[in-house]
């Protein structure tokens, strides 16, 4: 009878724990398959020819959208098409602070991807290196929905997050991806797949992908798939997975240099298995340095005059790479849809906030003010 009791109490016990995922065993590639489950690896989706396959490019923004940032987009993105005749995509990582959501509505009514970035995005870094399964719960899987009532956004539409400083938590992130309805993540860089690339995959099985900022995740995650961040390569052979911290690079003001130094690095891609090429950048970088900007802007024309390469939201990679076709087949479909919405304007403040009670806030966002600055913990302002 004693002997009973303690087992009912230790099985209490652990059903009280954390739940233990399981550890990721190597990737069994007749069980993992298409749609649901892919392997990590360089292997092209489909298995075509590298000239069958579509080459996609990934404009990528990450931080706060607001007036300062949102003319670069408007005049670099807007109106702007692929060959096959679609709306060219960017995707935005967007963290609260700084935010207008009146103006995360416009980017997703012009269908470009609205993606998370954090609540908080707060420093040092070793906060998201140790952030928790709940922490990771607060600035993601909160700013969804937060993202989603603010910018009067179908919650739907919001897919994908990359983490502050591409600071990986282990699993952490990976099971809020998994939980609270998001798809993938894109704040992994990759240095050792970069040439032929590592394509997306996902976490049911352990990766093959190298951890450049630990931890990474090493459980399995069914259905959570990973967009690695192929790195560049610098003018001294260093890597570098955002283009502005790339330390050996040309001068800041010589555009044919830049345009050369993208066009250098995307034709590992497009020469090579095509994986998605990324230009993972901050706004700010090309506002200061016009020529970059004008360098970036050549580089697009051109991708945009490429019969087989496409300028799209990150999460499109992800649906072709579940499903994929041979570019022609690709090129005939139709262009991505979303359900545009209204924006009905209110700006709201000033608000005060917990966590900074100095602070008084001002929010532009599509909806009813909240009564406090959204923060952890509250992402509505209740
Ligand atoms: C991730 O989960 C696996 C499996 O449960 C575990 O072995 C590993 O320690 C976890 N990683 C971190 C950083 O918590
Ligand atoms: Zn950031």
């Amino acid at each position: 009878m004693k002997c009973l009791l303690v087992l009912v109490l230790l099985a209490a016990a652990c059903w009280a724990q954390e739940e233990v995922l399981p550890l990721a065993e190597p990737c069994d590639p007749e069980a993992c398959q298409l749609p649901a489950c892919r392997c990590s690896g360089t292997d092209i989706p489909g298995g075509f020819a590298p000239r069958d396959t579509p080459q996609f490019v990934l404009l990528t923004f990450d931080h706060g959208v607001n007036v300062v940032n949102i003319e670069t987009y408007r005049n670099l993105i807007y109106n702007r098409l692929n060959s096959n005749g679609c709306p060219a995509g960017t995707t935005y990582y967007i963290n609260h602070e700084y935010t207008d959501y009146t103006i995360v509505n416009e980017l997703y009514n012009q269908g470009l991807e609205i993606a998370l970035h954090s609540v908080s995005h707060q420093t040092p870094d070793t906060y998201w290196k140790e952030a928790t399964y709940d922490d990771m719960k607060l600035e993601f899987g909160d700013q969804r929905l937060q993202m989603s009532h603010f910018a009067n956004i179908p919650i739907d539409a919001i897919k994908g997050l990359r983490i502050p400083f591409l600071q990986m938590a282990g699993n952490a992130s990976f099971q809020v991806i998994a939980d609270y309805g998001l798809e993938y993540d894109c704040s992994m860089p990759t240095v050792n797949q970069i040439n032929p690339g590592l394509w997306p995959y996902t976490l049911d099985y352990a990766s093959t992908q190298d951890c450049v900022i630990p931890e990474c995740p090493t459980a399995s995650i069914p259905g959570v798939w990973v967009l690695p961040m192929v790195s560049w390569v610098d003018l001294d052979g260093f890597t570098c997975s955002m283009v502005d911290s790339c330390f050996s690079v040309p001068s800041l003001t010589d555009e044919d240099a830049w345009f050369e130094f993208t066009v250098t690095n995307f034709e590992r891609h497009y020469t090579g298995n095509r994986s998605p090429f990324g230009f993972y950048v901050h706004e700010w970088y090309i506002a200061s340095y016009p020529a970059i900007y004008r360098a970036l802007a050549r580089f697009l024309d051109m991708v945009n005059n490429l019969p087989d390469a496409f300028m799209v939201n990150s999460a499109e990679v992800i649906d072709w790479v579940k499903d994929p076709v041979p570019v022609n087949e690709y090129k005939s479909r139709p262009c991505r849809t979303w359900t545009p919405t209204t924006c009905p304007r209110q700006s709201c403040g000033p608000l005060t906030s917990d966590h900074n009670e100095w602070g008084a806030f001002w929010m532009q966002i599509c909806n009813t003010c909240p009564n406090t600055y959204p923060w952890l913990g509250n992402p509505l302002g209740e």
